[in-house]
């Protein structure tokens, strides 16, 4: 049996993220309650007024040997706005930052990869702190699986970041050992598709000059897309992930089917960092994408060497 860890991770309002990391495989509790302030057990009301220095945190316990503290601090970094300054959300104030916090050297470590990833990602517009812990108290029995308590509560969390988390344990779960990546890429869009429940999922792989249509769920669609052309070829070009909210306002835009209103491309890389393939999401709805499912898929995809 293998020692379980905890962590302490500040996300804005904690019924939400308690809820999110509760059902991430691997995290055997979470507990909300206030760390980082001034004085002791400080109640609800007390830490409302904004004054005690106190932040909604959630203590996750975990196995590390189902779910690494790499992972968590991944999915922590997707669900949350990392730019956000004392906020998520509608939520506003200091009791709201965002803050990840270790009580062991052995967290430190774990977590120092990824904290520079994000550091080099965000540059000075990441608004996220983190250190040791200094002091944690649970809160009111209220608190602890408010949303399971109270179903359709306020919750600053979206849905679709809820299905994210399913997604992403499924993948996972389902993938582990796997190395095939027409095996993955087949997987992944069903899995996508299914949990989503987006109008066209697939993926272009990269073959010279050109993306070649690879395992995908939906329409038929474009056989071979070229470097630099429509979204796909775009976002291969540029190396970034492009969400574009109206498919008829983006120039150069291939229309596979008349039905896509919006998508997102997001690049895969192989191990020297190369893009190998793009994953394309269509919808029928416009504006069906923003920065969250951008920060979701990436993770996604990251979690599988290409
Ligand atoms: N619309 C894409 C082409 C691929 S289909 O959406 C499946 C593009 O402009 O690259």
């Amino acid at each position: 049996m293998s020692v379980k860890r905890t962590l302490y991770l500040a996300g804005g309002c904690f019924w939400g993220v308690a809820r999110f990391f509760s059902g991430v495989d691997g995290v055997s509790s979470v507990v909300a309650g206030y760390a980082n302030g001034n004085g002791e057990n400080p109640s609800y009301e007390e830490v409302y007024t904004d004054r005690t220095g106190f932040a909604e945190t959630v203590q996750l316990t975990y196995d590390p040997e189902r779910v690494s503290l790499p992972l968590l601090l991944q999915l922590y970094f997707a669900l949350i706005d990392p730019t956000a300054v004392n906020r998520q959300g509608p939520d506003v104030g200091t009791r709201y930052r965002s803050g990840i916090w270790w009580s062991d050297e052995a967290s430190a470590r774990e977590a120092a990869p990824v904290l520079s990833e994000m550091q080099a990602r965000y540059g000075a517009a990441l608004a996220v702190e983190w250190g040791p812990l200094r002091n944690f108290y649970p809160a009111e029995e209220y608190h602890q699986d408010y949303l399971e308590k109270n179903p359709g509560g306020y919750c600053h969390v979206s849905l679709r970041a809820f299905r994210y988390q399913r997604l992403i344990d499924a993948a996972r779960l389902q993938l582990e050992g796997e190395s095939d990546p027409v095996a993955r890429m087949a997987t992944l869009s069903s899995l996508i598709h299914r949990e989503m429940g987006f109008f066209w999922v697939g993926f272009y792989r990269v073959e010279g000059d050109s993306l070649v249509v690879g395992p995908y769920q939906g329409d038929p669609a474009c056989l071979r897309i070229a470097r630099g052309r429509g979204v796909c070829g775009s976002a291969w070009a540029q190396d970034r992930t492009l969400v574009v909210p109206d498919v008829e306002a983006f120039p150069g835009h291939i229309a596979c089917s008349s039905k896509s209103r919006s998508e997102i491309v997001v690049p895969v890389h192989d191990v020297s960092g190369a893009v190998c393939a793009v994953l394309d999401i269509d919808s029928t709805e416009k504006g069906a994408f923003t920065e969250e499912d951008a920060r979701f898929l990436e993770l996604l995809l990251s979690l599988f060497i290409w």
